[in-house]
């Protein structure tokens, strides 16, 4: 009789999937020439080689290459003018950093809802959350996926306010056929390790707007200006990449159209099979990405998928251990924003208080910055309408799959959702000790 993985039957996936990141010759090739060259910092070659290439592929005028994809936001909030005293409007389903950078920068994140069929954040809910103070909106791209460009443009101009596109995961998607970071004041792209473009860790800021790109450019180089805009005193910090690691980015460049080709060809796949699995049980058991036809090019960081709590009737984590049992690399999501711990250390919020009173019994040197609550402030920040039940719901019933499984064999795609079927088919032991 067939057994879950979970409880010692044999796994649905016996072989390991494609390893990430990929290393080619002209990897080996460029890191050489780069440590050949004598320079390996600012000055070099590689960098501003990198940053035209990587510009030109976003359908921008500038990129501005930077330590990370963390900073690269903070530089975009400090270039528009974000300060003490600003709102940023940021979505509740997104990686900590779209929030930390807020602070990190004095002024007051908005919290609103997104959209339950993209995970991105809710135009409707942007505009409701707008008050005089608000100074920028920032849009993820989650998992690779557009925002609705067309709706927050139009809110973007019609109150005059900068949408910082955070791109950290949408290197080389498309909205109606023109790449993501493009479209806002800016993008704030990642190159960390797991980044569909990757040399371990590094950013890069993207815009057409020449006073923001000069502006980055010396915000990472400690405020020095090297760009057209005439030089005027700026308090900046390092920023910067190493040429070692553009020259790992300009080989990655290479092989980017052709993966992404890929992942997109396997993420259809995938859907259909999904597809057919809900046809085959009459449930709506796996919900894959809903495609809106103006996305002309998905990144696929990220393949999301929708496990209804209101089908399963099972924890989401325990479905996940189950298909991860079976060979699938599997991973629950965000928690809506408000939900994550380090947010309430930040915040101050209930939950908060005790891993602050925590951070407070450890010596003095490994505390950090005091959170607002430990310096006696209150907390600044806010979640629109108290509370943003779409992100709750994404965070119980979306699971991930990471983008290397898409770079696999298209036939490697029934394993996934062959995973998904025997795991909803034993779905009332996959959370009992046993069968
Ligand atoms: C949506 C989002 N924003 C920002 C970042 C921060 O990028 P980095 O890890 O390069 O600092 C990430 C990275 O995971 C991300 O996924």
């Amino acid at each position: 009789m067939e057994r879950l993985a979970l409880r010692g039957g044999p796994p649905v996936r016996q072989r390991s999937w494609p390893a990430w990141p990929e290393v080619g010759m002209s990897d080996r090739q460029l890191v050489l020439e780069a440590l050949d060259s004598g320079v390996w910092g600012l000055g070099g070659t590689m960098i501003p080689r990198f940053e035209e290439v990587f510009a030109r592929y976003q359908h921008t005028a500038y990129a501005v290459a930077a330590a990370n994809g963390t900073v690269t936001l903070e530089m975009a909030l400090r270039a528009v003018g974000v300060g003490p005293g600003s709102e940023v409007i940021i979505p509740a389903y997104t990686f900590i950093a779209t929030a930390s950078v807020v602070f990190q920068v004095g002024a007051v994140p908005v919290i609103v809802d997104i959209e339950p069929d993209t995970c991105t954040i809710d135009p409707a809910a942007v505009e409701a959350a707008i008050t005089p103070r608000t100074r920028a909106i920032i849009a993820v791209h989650v998992g690779g996926g557009p925002a609705d460009m067309d709706r927050l443009m139009a809110i973007a101009r019609k109150y005059h306010l900068p949408l910082i596109e955070d791109a950290a995961q949408a290197h080389g998607a498309e909205w109606r056929g023109r790449r993501l970071g493009s479209w806002g004041i800016c993008g704030s792209f990642s190159f960390q390790s797991s980044k569909n473009l990757t040399c371990g860790e590094g950013g890069a800021i993207v815009t057409n707007d020449e006073a923001l790109a000069d502006y980055c450019r010396a915000y990472r180089n400690v405020g020095r200006w090297v760009g057209r805009t005439p030089p005027r005193p700026l308090v900046g910090a390092d920023y910067r990449l190493t040429e070692l690691q553009a020259a790992l980015l300009l080989a990655q460049m290479e092989r980017l159209d052709v993966q992404t080709e890929r992942r997109n060809a396997n993420a259809a796949y995938l859907s259909a099979l999904l597809d057919d699995l809900n046809r085959s049980t009459g449930e709506p058991v796996a919900l894959p990405p809903r495609r809106d036809e103006r996305v002309t090019r998905h990144a696929y960081h990220l393949y999301l998928i929708r496990l209804r709590q209101d089908v399963w009737r099972v924890p989401l984590p325990r479905i996940v251990q189950a298909l991860q049992a079976e060979g699938i690399p599997a991973r629950t999501g965000y928690p809506a924003l408000y939900h994550d711990p380090l947010w309430a250390v930040a915040t101050g919020s209930d939950s908060g208080r005790s891993l602050a009173a925590e951070a407070s019994r450890q010596p003095a040197v490994n505390r950090g910055q005091p959170s607002p609550v430990e310096a006696g402030q209150e907390p600044h920040w806010r979640v629109e309408g108290g509370r943003a039940p779409q992100a709750e719901r994404a965070a119980a019933e979306v699971i991930w799959l990471p983008q290397r499984l898409l770079l696999a064999e298209q036939s490697d795609m029934h394993d996934v959702a062959e995973a998904i079927a025997k795991v909803w088919r034993h779905r009332l032991n996959v959370g009992c000790s046993s069968e």
